[in-house]
């Protein structure tokens, strides 16, 4: 089969791997190619034991790895070889300097510039991919302008909308692929080219085009609507368990509006993950560089919440077991910040982890998938944590159980057989709302859900 087009994408990390691997396997005609700084991690790519975890991507890979998907370290000849480069770097938030602790770190992102305009030797379409502040495409053009040779490049916008743990299923069947261009005939060409390229598997309905600015806003909005929505109802939970409501009937009655919609209105511990506060933050910090202080105090306003709904979970299981969780063993179950990945970035286990060692709590940590990651951010807490990956080994000789991560198993499980192991009086805190709480009260644990009045056993 002839090769139609070579594709790169620098950045193989949790967006780079997945989507790479759904567009070698859409267009098999297409020569695609991941490249990364990271050797360890491009080893482990090109390995049985993938760098991360996500439901379907292990077949996916081993459908197209070293047919048309290749992963490499030769950045370099990757940019020589491929005309159109998708750059999918990470762009944290910054933890130095001005606007330390909510701008993005644009240092990765920079570096791949100026790597590219280094390298390339013939015309190239860039691809932000990577989450940027709105107007970086003008910096990446300025930089890539200035290479004093007479290379043509083309900067597009297609920030990259799925979520972890359905990674696989929403690049497949996207809500929308948003491509943003500049409207001089070059951008425009680049962009029908990246068009034809979706065109393969995505309905023509479905990818819909805009000014590259808007294209580069529309992601921070989209996440900062998605977070606003998680803070909303968790602010409404704190509400129903001081007046006796039910969050989980108020979130059934308000989403049957047909405006509002039912989805995203579960109650929780809080949002994590990498993308959420950190893009969030960054919102708030271009309003700000914009003189915009209403607008951004509007948006801190959703992290806020967020750190008080942690905060307010610590504090419940705290004023529940007596007012001490000195000497407690606590089992955490699930630390990957959502279900289905072994991601913990931003995690709100890692938070009320801490929260509990500082109370001087013992800890124990079970996962399916992430505890590799979760003994990684709490290596500094020797001693007082043990990571066990079986849920019933975990809990047995506890006081107390607090659900993390709404990972399906953990509704299955047998919760007679772990009252019987536990220290009694036992307790449940069920940071997602997800287990049977009539069934687990008649069991005999005391349960405390979010947005709804415990069940306990004390008079
Ligand atoms: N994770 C998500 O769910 C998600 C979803 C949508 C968008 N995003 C955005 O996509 C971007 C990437 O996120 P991620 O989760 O894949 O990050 P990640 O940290 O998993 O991966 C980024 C990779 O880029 C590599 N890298 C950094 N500098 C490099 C350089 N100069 N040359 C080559 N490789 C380099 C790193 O080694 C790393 O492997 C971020 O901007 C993020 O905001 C993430």
């Amino acid at each position: 089969m002839t090769q139609k087009r070579n594709i790169l994408c620098i950045g193989a990390g949790y967006v780079g791997g997945p989507t790479m691997a759904v567009i070698a396997h859409k267009c098999p005609q297409y020569r695609v190619t991941v490249v990364d700084v990271n050797a360890r991690r491009i080893g482990q790519w090109n390995s049985e034991r993938l760098p991360i975890y996500e439901p379907g991507l292990d077949d996916l890979i081993r459908a197209t790895r070293g047919k048309n998907l290749f992963f490499s370290t030769d950045i370099a000849g990757g940019i020589r070889d491929n005309d159109i480069i998708f750059v999918s770097v990470n762009t944290p938030t910054k933890s130095y300097g001005e606007g330390a602790g909510m701008a993005a770190d644009l240092q990765f992102w920079e570096a791949t510039a100026r790597q590219i305009l280094q390298y390339a030797e013939s015309p190239k379409i860039v691809v932000e991919k990577s989450t940027l502040p709105v107007k970086t495409a003008l910096a990446l053009e300025r930089i890539l302008g200035n290479g004093g040779h007479e290379v043509r490049f083309d900067v597009l916008s297609n920030p990259e909308f799925m979520a972890e743990g359905s990674a696989i299923r929403d690049l497949e069947e996207p809500d929308r692929v948003l491509i943003g261009s500049r409207g001089t005939p070059g951008g425009l060409a680049a962009r029908q080219t990246l068009v034809d390229l979706y065109a393969h598997w995505v309905p023509r309905e479905k990818i819909v085009t805009s000014n590259i600015w808007s294209s580069e806003l529309s992601k921070l909005v989209s996440n900062a609507f998605l977070a606003q929505r998680i803070s909303s109802i968790n602010a409404v939970s704190a509400l129903c368990e001081a007046t006796e409501a039910d969050v989980s009937e108020v979130a059934r009655a308000v989403g049957m509006d047909s405006r509002v919609g039912p989805k995203f209105l579960n109650a929780s511990v809080g949002f994590g993950g990498s993308c959420f506060k950190k893009d969030i933050l960054n919102l708030v910090y271009l309003c700000r560089r914009y003189g915009l202080e209403e607008v951004a105090d509007y948006w801190e306003g959703v992290v806020r919440i967020n750190n008080y709904q942690l905060a307010r979970f610590t504090r419940t299981m705290l004023r529940a077991m007596f007012n001490t969780l000195t000497g407690k063993k606590i089992c955490l179950l699930g630390f990957a910040f959502k279900a289905n990945t072994g991601d913990t970035r931003e995690s709100p286990a890692i938070y009320i982890a801490r929260n509990l060692l500082a109370e001087r709590a013992v800890v124990v940590v079970s996962d399916p998938q992430a505890l590799a990651n979760a003994a990684a951010d709490l290596k500094d807490a020797d001693g007082q944590v043990s990571f066990v990956a079986d849920p019933y080994e975990a809990t047995a000789g506890c006081h107390a159980v607090a659900v993390m991560t709404e990972w399906d198993l953990y509704r299955e499980l047998d919760f007679e057989r772990i009252f019987e192991t536990m220290l009694k009086p036992a307790f449940i805190f069920d940071g997602r709302n997800v287990l049977d709480h009539r069934r687990c009260f008649e069991i005999g644990f005391n349960v405390y859900p979010i947005g709804k009045p415990p069940l306990t056993h004390f008079s």
